[in-house]
């Protein structure tokens, strides 16, 4: 029994570290990989890109390519090495047959989809997606690569500012709801005017520059990922107060992100992390001013009284006087 327990221990142990998806990379089963298959990833990269760039397009490797379709479909190395797929190989994604020149009629659909590889959070995406009108009106057109662009996508670690993350995600939604021509390839509803539509709020432009539309357009969540779940008019946040405050809701949404950022707290700031990137009125305040500002006003409700008290008494011996 005694010999029995650590091999037990041990036993489970390997079970949980065996069988647990290793921190969200294990997701993507690839991110562990050692530096020699790193290295065959960024070579075989570098054959779709010899033809899948502007300079293939300049001097394409071969006399016989389709070179005005070639040019729709140009990726910027320098963009997809930056992005959270930056060390991913073409190939994982899109399947060996596109190896082949001409590339097979069919490759297309061996395309994987994002769920694929992000298992547990992407099927939670696609569930929450799934309930939204971008998919139950346009279910065969609308998909994540309506929003997501694979090849350039970055994280919020890796822009470095929450004007960048603003700027990136915002984009998604623009890249429809400010084109008319874009929006068209969907239904036949007039696009509705953003500016009309979030004319409740002030200068609705620069909130957008400060805050996402999924800062609003989705349920709070417990700070741990972005819900998909899209609100309609009816459930968008409208409360000012929601980021206006201390407690601003932003804490957990945008500025999730940027936590480490909050070293300046220390000096009594509220929503240090908001204040380093932006000035919310009503959510970066100093909580040292704020209690100056109690004190001072204390002092000079007291120094009123004092004053009133004395008109008191200096008027009663004046009529006591005469
Ligand atoms: C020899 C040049 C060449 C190489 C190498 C090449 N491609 Fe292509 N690819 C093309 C051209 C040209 C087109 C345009 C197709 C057309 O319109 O005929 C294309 C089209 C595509 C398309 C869009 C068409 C579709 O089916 O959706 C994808 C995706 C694609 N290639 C992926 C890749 C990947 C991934 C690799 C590397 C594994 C790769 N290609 C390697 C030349 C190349
Ligand atoms: C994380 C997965 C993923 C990786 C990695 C990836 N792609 Fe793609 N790619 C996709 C998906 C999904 C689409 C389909 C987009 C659509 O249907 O609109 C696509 C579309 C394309 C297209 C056609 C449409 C377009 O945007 O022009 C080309 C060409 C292409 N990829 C080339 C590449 C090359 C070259 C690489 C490597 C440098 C690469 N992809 C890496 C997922 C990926
Ligand atoms: C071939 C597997 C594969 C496919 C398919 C794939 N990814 Fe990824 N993805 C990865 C890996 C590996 C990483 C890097 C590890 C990490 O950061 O989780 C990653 C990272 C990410 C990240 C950053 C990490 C995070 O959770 O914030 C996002 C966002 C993302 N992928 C979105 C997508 C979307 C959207 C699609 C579909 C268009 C997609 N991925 C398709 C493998 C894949
Ligand atoms: C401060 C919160 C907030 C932000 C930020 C915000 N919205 Fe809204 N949005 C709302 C509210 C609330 C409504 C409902 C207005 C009404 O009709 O009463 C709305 C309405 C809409 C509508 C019309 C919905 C319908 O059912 O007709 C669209 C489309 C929309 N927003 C898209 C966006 C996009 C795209 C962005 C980012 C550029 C964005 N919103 C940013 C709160 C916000
Ligand atoms: C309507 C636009 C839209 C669609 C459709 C969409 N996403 Fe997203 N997604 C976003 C935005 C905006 C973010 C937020 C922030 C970021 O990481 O840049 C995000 C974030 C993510 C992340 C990063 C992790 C997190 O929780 O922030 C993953 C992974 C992801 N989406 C996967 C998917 C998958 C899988 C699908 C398809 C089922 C999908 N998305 C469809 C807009 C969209
Ligand atoms: C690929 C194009 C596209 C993208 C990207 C996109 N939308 Fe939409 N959106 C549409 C279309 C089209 C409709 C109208 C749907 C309909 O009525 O059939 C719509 C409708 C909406 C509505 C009203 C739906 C409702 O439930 O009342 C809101 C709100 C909205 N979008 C917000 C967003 C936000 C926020 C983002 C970014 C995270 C986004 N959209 C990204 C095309 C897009
Ligand atoms: C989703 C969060 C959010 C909501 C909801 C919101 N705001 Fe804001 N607001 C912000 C942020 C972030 C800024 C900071 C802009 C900046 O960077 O200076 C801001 C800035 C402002 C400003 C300063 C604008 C200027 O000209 O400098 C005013 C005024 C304002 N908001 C009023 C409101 C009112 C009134 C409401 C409700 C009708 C509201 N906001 C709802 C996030 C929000």
């Amino acid at each position: 029994m005694k010999i029995a327990r650590p091999a037990a221990i041990a036993a489970i142990l390997i079970a949980i570290l065996g069988w647990s998806p290793s921190a969200p990379a294990g997701e993507g089963a690839s991110a562990t990989s050692a530096n020699g298959e790193e290295q065959q990833d960024r070579d075989s990269n570098a054959q779709c890109l010899a033809c899948h760039s502007e300079a293939g397009l300049a001097n394409p490797p071969r006399p016989d390519m389709h070179l005005e379709g070639l040019a729709n479909h140009l990726i910027s190395a320098e963009r997809f090495e930056k992005s959270v797929h930056g060390e991913e190989a073409c190939k994982d994604c899109h399947g060996e047959s596109y190896v082949k020149y001409p590339h097979e009629a069919n490759s297309r659909y061996q395309i994987k989809m994002c769920p694929e590889c992000h298992k547990s959070a992407g099927r939670k995406k696609l569930a929450e997606f799934q309930q939204t009108l971008h998919y139950k009106n346009h279910p065969h057109n609308f998909s994540c690569v309506s929003c997501h662009n694979p090849h350039t996508l970055q994280k919020a670690k890796q822009l470095g500012s929450a004007k960048k993350l603003i700027a990136q995600d915002n984009g998604m939604c623009l890249d429809c709801h400010d084109s008319d021509q874009r929006f068209a390839q969907f239904t036949t509803r007039a696009r509705p005017n953003l500016v009309e539509v979030h004319k409740w709020q002030p200068n609705p432009e620069l909130h957008w520059k400060s805050v996402r539309c999924i800062d609003c357009h989705t349920p709070a969540t417990d700070g741990s990922g972005t819900s998909h779940l899209i609100l309609g008019k009816d459930k968008a946040e409208r409360d000012c107060v929601a980021c206006h405050s201390a407690t601003s809701s932003l804490r957990t949404r945008l500025y999730r992100y940027f936590a480490a950022q909050g070293q300046i707290e220390e000096a009594g700031f509220l929503n240090g992390a908001v204040l380093s990137e932006a000035y919310v009125v009503g959510a970066t305040r100093n909580a040292l001013l704020d209690k100056a500002t109690w004190v001072i006003t204390a002092l000079l409700l007291a120094g009123l009284a004092v004053h009133g008290l004395l008109r008191v008494v200096a008027g009663r011996l004046r009529k006591g006087r005469k």
